[in-house]
């Protein structure tokens, strides 16, 4: 018998469009907790600050780096971020700096979302920003899958420590 558990923590990835970079997090994260048999205490999620691709699949350039490193974003849909998330997910990890300052700009009284950038968890760099692959050269796009694995391994590492 299978028994169900109830998510014990909740993360929302964030970036501008929700078509590269956090869409991107949400899958190379949610792969980590597969792996790791976690899947059904973390509930992930991903949004963006903008509405310019509501309801629209992830960039396809981000699809194919994705997929080659198996990792699927295909079912994923582009969703802007809402006051709710603040009171939903435990933690709201924004890709830059921007988007982070947006997200403490529109936060409501009593979130309850802590608010960080994901490379925050990525010790292995310095580097503090996912930088933004959409107008950039094609190797952007590897950059951002290569700093979502770093910075998900050390957000696995986090949450293990505070005994999930
Ligand atoms: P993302 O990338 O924030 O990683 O999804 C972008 C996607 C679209 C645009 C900018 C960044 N845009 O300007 O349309």
């Amino acid at each position: 018998m299978t028994t169900e558990r109830t998510p014990s923590h909740s993360i929302l990835f964030v970036c501008l469009g929700n078509i590269c970079r956090s869409p991107t997090a949400q899958a190379v994260f949610e792969a980590h907790l597969v792996t790791s048999s976690l899947a059904d205490q973390i509930k992930v999620d991903s949004a963006g600050t903008a509405a310019y691709h509501l309801g629209k699949a992830p960039d396809p350039r981000s699809r194919a780096a994705a997929r080659s490193r198996g990792y699927d974003l295909d079912h994923l849909r582009a969703r802007q971020v809402t006051a709710e998330d603040f009171h939903q997910f435990d933690y709201i990890l924004a890709m830059d700096a921007d988007n982070l300052q947006q997200l403490e700009a529109m936060a409501p009284e009593h979130s309850r979302a802590s608010l960080a950038l994901f490379l925050d968890y990525a010790a292995a760099t310095d580097q503090r920003e996912v930088p933004d692959p959409y107008f950039g050269a094609g190797d952007g796009f590897e950059t951002v899958l290569d700093l979502c694995e770093q910075a998900s391994q050390g957000l696995l590492a986090h949450l293990q420590s505070e005994s999930l």
